[in-house]
């Protein structure tokens, strides 16, 4: 294959901190190997539609690092394979559009920064013959084949100090907090926030919970002399022999959306216990602001990574932290599948050792 010398980059789905981070590496790591770069904006969208992309220079990101939300925004429902359409199909598949934009925009190769939707579009535009580097993206991290994502730190980062928060004004009103956090089916924000900020009881999709169990728990803890509790509760957390809450199903371009667990325990647990209890829902302010240091420092280095892949010829492959490297591993191992928390997960039998509830 001729030497790389023109790539794009895109943001794909559901945002992150860090993603500006990725792209000003990408971009400075490329331009100074004489490399020149094009954003595309609003994930595949810039690939329909070549009036949506612009040429990045190291002058355009300067100043983005510390930056929530992504210089070329993004969206969760641009798949080109089923692009959502109003029609009785609902979709429609632009997927070869795509390809021929790629090529008559000039484009070598593709760096997709995304989360496992948009890593298994690039997967099926890389079958389709563009070259491809992917970079994970999640506040989930629930991204196989990588111990950790960017934004996630950030994401447990601000949950955890919202907990510190509610833990104030639960104390002074003798109350039963539930903070509902992100995380879709797996629970590595609620776990590794609830534990941070010091949660009484932490539900996650893993471990179906027994309200009964839990009610149990804050009752001990009303004996022991404590007045108030905080549940952390993952939104894919769901009671045994029950089914996740969910917002809205999916449909042709969308995908599910869950969300409403937190009221649905707050209100059950003030019953069973006839404490008041209230429910906060942290939604997407875990998202949005800048990134932590460490996330910074992640997406620098996947950025970095992904522009080394594409100099080097290896495409197909999603860049992964396996500390202490950041390694190349094939996006086919990577799509279609979720890292949920693993049920012989340390910090798991620590938090149970320390006396949290998890719910079972
Ligand atoms: O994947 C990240 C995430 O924030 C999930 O935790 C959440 O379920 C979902 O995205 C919400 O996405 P949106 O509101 O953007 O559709």
């Amino acid at each position: 294959m001729p030497p790389v010398k023109k790539i794009g980059v895109l943001t794909g789905g559901g945002d992150a901190p860090g993603l500006n981070a990725v792209i000003r590496a990408v971009v400075k790591a490329a331009c100074n190997a004489g490399i020149e770069v094009i954003g595309l904006e609003d994930s595949f969208d810039g690939l329909l539609d070549p009036s949506r992309t612009r040429k990045l220079t190291p002058k355009d990101v300067t100043g983005i690092l510390r930056l929530g939300g992504t210089i070329l925004g993004t969206t969760n429902h641009g798949n080109p394979f089923e692009y959502p359409v109003d029609t009785p199909e609902g979709k429609v598949d632009y997927s070869d559009k795509v390809v021929e934009t790629f090529h008559k925009m000039g484009l070598h190769a593709l760096v997709v920064i995304g989360g496992d939707g948009s890593l298994s579009i690039a997967h099926q535009f890389y079958l389709k013959g563009i070259p491809i580097v992917g970079v994970p993206k999640t506040i989930d991290n629930d991204i196989v084949g990588t111990t950790s994502c960017f934004g996630f730190d950030t994401a447990v980062d601000f949950a955890a100090e919202s907990i510190d928060r509610l833990h104030t004004t639960a104390e002074a009103h003798k109350r039963i907090i539930v903070v509902e956090v992100m995380g879709r089916y797996a629970g590595w924000i609620a776990l590794h926030s609830g534990v941070a900020g010091g949660a009484d009881v932490i539900l996650m999709p893993e471990i179906p919970f027994d309200l009964e169990k839990v009610a149990a728990t804050l009752r001990k803890r009303e004996s022991f002399g404590a007045k108030f509790s905080i549940v952390v509760v993952a939104e894919g957390a769901k009671p045994i022999g029950g089914t996740m809450t969910v917002k809205s199903a999916a449909r042709a371009g969308y995908v599910e959306r869950l969300g409403g667990v937190g009221i649905v325990v707050a209100e059950q647990l003030e019953e069973m216990t006839g404490k008041e209890a209230r429910c906060v829902v942290l939604g997407h302010l875990q998202r949005g602001g800048g990134p932590t240091a460490f996330d910074r420092v992640l997406a620098t280095r996947f950025g970095g990574a992904a522009v080394e892949l594409l100099q080097r010829g290896v495409f197909g492959k999603m860049v992964a932290n396996n500390p202490p490297d950041i390694v190349p591993i094939p996006l086919a191992d990577v799509v279609g599948r979720i890292k949920t928390v693993p049920l012989d997960y340390d910090l798991l039998r620590t938090a149970r050792a320390l006396g949290v509830s998890l719910g079972d």
